[in-house]
């Protein structure tokens, strides 16, 4: 097996070892980075967590989520046998001190072994009310000292509101520089996420047309088919602003909108981001009703099988006012994007599973052509697709082939999957690779979250203020409340969704 000299010996500790996101997420995305020659010569993954259960126990549970969740399917038995000789675990309680100086032992004893000093990778993919004691602890044991090879990746949710995120960023701050602080946000670490930033600024033709002149308005939509599933206990104090807008989305706006960064250095990128959320208009409590529509799923019928309202899922509150949809109008109050709306919609639960930005041109400033020419007539669009379509298609009228004069739409389409062979890698592999090589490009800097959360606090105070009467309001397997098509077409608008395999909605 080919190892990367790239990469530097590294020791993974992972806190919630036998949790969902490692099974599903993180040992699937360190398998395939092994299959794919990232992982360095010297690695060492230490799963940790309160149940018993043996280094053998746990290397064969990583094995079975491997065969089901890995991109690459199931694990050759002989890069297996390699990868596991890797893999230990080690019980723990994780608000205990002795277990740090457990952890202590085995960083030595890795590093005597390799005759080197390894990079020390603390995975936090635990409950949020557990990432204090943890950082504290790891400090208490004095394993954060070593600045350059001691790194911290938090998973979100970072803060429950502005208050908490400072706190975090307070406590984590005081014990690691933020060069050592990795936040997490997936929707980063995707393939199509990241091609926003080279289809913007590596292609010239993009950023003439780029601003308030030529865009008319900008939508970004992330819905999905699925409900809360077995995450009611976190979902029903979270809700989609929280879940999905203060983060996933508003990171999405923020490489539509942000300036040209200078180089594609982290600090550099991230400044650009940052800037955007500063720009962005705050609300009062009388936008909050006129420009941001929230929804609650209730019951209904998806893919032919009966599914429960929200309320009636497990470990949901039978009242709850928690909403799982949200659609909110933001504008960005600088040069390039002035008087140009942001639609952004995040739903469970919805008729479609799909992330798509939509970037509506201006219309053409004199017709030409007759009437009956053009009755299919529709202003330029580029539609990047995120998921599970990978592509960027722009829509742009042409004759149809025919003796009269006929225009219609048709898509000049860039798509992954006819343009290359290989596979894209997860999120989770781009991701933990770049926590190993440093590169902090692809995380959120402690400022970008607490701007992200500044800008959605009213709307969340006002939301919490006055409960929803008419929860829910929208049927599973729908688009969302009516409330959400009147907030856009008020502008004129309706919201844009791609064909999925080809069907039209
Ligand atoms: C997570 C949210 O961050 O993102 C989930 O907590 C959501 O509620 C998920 O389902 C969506 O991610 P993806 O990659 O499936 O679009």
């Amino acid at each position: 097996m080919s190892t990367s000299t790239k990469t530097d010996p590294t020791i993974f500790i992972i806190f919630g070892g036998t949790g969902d996101l490692n099974s599903r997420k993180i040992a699937p995305a360190l398998y395939n980075l092994f299959l794919d020659g990232w992982m360095p010569k010297q690695f060492s993954i230490i799963g940790t967590g309160r149940t018993k259960l043996t280094d053998e126990q746990f290397r064969e549970n990583l094995h079975n989520d491997i065969n089901q969740f890995s991109r690459s399917g199931k694990a050759d038995d002989k890069k297996w046998a390699d990868f596991v000789k890797n893999i230990y675990y080690q019980v723990s309680d994780a608000t205990d001190a002795e277990t740090y100086k457990e952890f202590g032992k085995r960083i030595d004893k890795h590093n005597a072994e390799w005759k080197t000093k390894a990079n020390v990778l603390f995975y936090l993919a635990v409950a949020p009310n557990f990432f204090p004691i943890i950082a504290s602890n790891i400090s208490k044991a004095k394993l954060a000292e070593d600045k350059k090879r001691v790194r911290i990746i938090i998973e979100k949710p970072f803060g429950h509101d502005l208050e908490t995120a400072k706190e975090l960023n307070q406590l984590l701050s005081s014990i690691f520089d933020e060069c050592q602080i990795y936040r997490i946000d997936h929707y980063l670490g995707k393939e199509t996420v990241q091609n926003i930033m080279a289809f913007r600024f590596a292609n010239s033709i993009m950023e003439p047309l780029w601003n308030r002149n030529y865009i008319e308005h900008v939508q970004i939509s992330v819905t999905e088919q699925l409900g809360v599933e077995e995450r009611g206990d976190y979902y029903d104090g979270s809700g989609a602003m929280r879940d999905m807008i203060q983060n996933h989305l508003l990171q999405l706006l923020c490489h539509i909108a942000m300036e040209p960064p200078v180089s594609f250095s982290a600090d550099e990128v991230r400044d650009r981001k940052v800037d955007v959320l500063k720009a962005m208009r705050r609300f009062t409590p009388e936008d909050v009703r006129n420009s941001a529509v929230r929804g609650q799923y209730g019951s209904g019928w998806m893919k032919g099988k009966e599914v429960p309202g929200y309320r009636e899922e497990p470990k949901v509150n039978p009242e709850s006012n928690t909403e799982t949809f949200a659609a909110i109008k933001f504008f960005v109050d600088n040069w390039r994007w002035q008087g140009v709306p942001f639609y952004l919609r995040t739903g469970k639960r919805m008729h479609q599973s799909s992330s798509v930005i939509t970037i509506q041109f201006k219309d053409v400033p004199h017709l030409i052509f007759p009437t009956e020419a053009a009755e299919s007539w529709q202003q330029n669009r580029l539609i990047i697709s995120i998921q599970p379509e990978m592509s960027i298609r722009l829509q742009v009228q042409a004759k149809r082939p025919g003796i009269d004069m006929v225009l219609n739409v048709v898509d000049m389409v860039f798509d992954y999957k006819g343009t290359y062979t290989n596979q894209a890698p997860e999120a989770y592999e781009t991701l933990i690779l770049d926590t190993m090589m440093g590169d902090q490009t692809l995380f959120m800097r402690g400022d970008q979250v607490e701007a992200a959360w500044d800008l959605v606090m009213p709307i969340l105070s006002t939301w919490q203020n006055k409960k929803s009467l008419n929860f829910p309001n929208y049927s599973a397997d729908s688009w969302g409340p009516e409330a959400a098509e009147a907030l856009i077409a008020r502008d004129g608008f309706n919201w844009f969704t791609l064909p999925v395999n080809g069907k039209k909605h």
